[in-house]
């Protein structure tokens, strides 16, 4: 999801171990269901275009099914890469044998030069410590041929949160999300990762474009996206406390004005020159 999900520099061991925990729920639900549809629409002319798919950190692998059963598509292969086991267990699981799917970590790819083009990186780049970054969206223009294109997500939409904080204030949202939200690693000084990840395809010598995937949610979408994304992530001895807090952001949510969010998915697109 989103840049509260940085690692700062979390080894790959943490990292794999962090999202081995949420390889069962990850990506499920409207908010995820939403935010994929808009960015896949986003998206939808360049994939057309695509013979060759790399998903790198594909996680659970609700993105692979997608480019594997794109309607039309002149797809040859697709290929996910991810750190965590239990990930690629999961994505095994959803896709069958339609991808190829192996553990690897996005700095070290074993693909020959030019191997993809059409290299897509949701929600990985915030695991990257910044002396990796440069390194890493080099990793990822070596494997694309001339032309190729590699996509990554960009910095998160705020929105969501400023919805919760404005539902129940914003001093009892400050203590809600120390306890909710206090298992998520954060990156200490991540102002402006989108002219961070621009300035590193720039680096790597792609030519770069930025676009924006809407998608509307509600309050009950992001319930949802709380109970998958962060609920599996706390403690036992503190679910019954986080959950008896969401119940009470729920009761308020569901007091006042049916809220509803457009948030904008951000993509970097970066294509190599032919
Ligand atoms: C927030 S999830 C996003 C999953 C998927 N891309 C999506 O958008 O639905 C991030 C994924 O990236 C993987 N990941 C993080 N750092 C990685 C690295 N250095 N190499 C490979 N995978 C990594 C994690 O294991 C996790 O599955």
């Amino acid at each position: 999801m989103d840049s509260s999900e940085t690692s700062g520099h979390r080894s790959p061991s943490n990292i794999a171990e962090y999202f081995g925990r949420l390889a069962a729920t990850y990506g499920d639900g409207e908010y995820y269901g939403n935010r994929r549809r808009a960015v896949l629409e986003a998206i939808a002319g360049e994939l057309a275009d695509a013979r060759d798919v790399l998903d790198v950190g594909c996680g659970n692998g609700a993105y692979l099914a997608k480019f594997a059963a794109a309607p039309g598509n002149r797809v040859r292969g697709v290929t996910g890469a991810d750190l965590s086991i239990e990930m690629l267990l999961a994505a095994r699981r959803r896709v069958g044998l339609e991808c190829r799917l192996l553990c690897a970590d996005v700095s070290r790819l074993p693909f020959k030069p030019a191997s993809f083009d059409f290299i897509f990186a949701s929600h990985v780049l915030q695991f990257v410590a910044d002396v990796d970054l440069d390194g890493v969206v080099a990793e990822f223009a070596r494997c694309l041929p001339p032309g190729g294109l590699l996509v990554a997500t960009g910095r998160r939409d705020e929105g969501f949160r400023q919805m919760l904080s404005a539902i129940v204030g914003p001093d009892r949202w400050r203590e809600y999300r120390e306890v909710i939200f206090q298992h998520v690693p954060r990156r200490a000084a991540d102002a402006s990762p989108n002219d961070r990840y621009q300035q590193a395809f720039a680096r790597s010598g792609l030519r770069v474009e930025e676009r924006a995937a809407p998608f509307t949610v509600g309050w009950a979408d992001i319930e949802e996206l709380i109970n998958v994304r962060w609920m599996p992530l706390i403690p036992e001895g503190e679910r019954e406390q986080a959950g008896a807090m969401l119940a009470e952001i729920a009761e308020l949510a569901k007091a006042g004005p049916s809220p509803r969010l457009t948030l904008r998915e951000p993509l970097i697109l970066g294509r190599r020159d032919g």
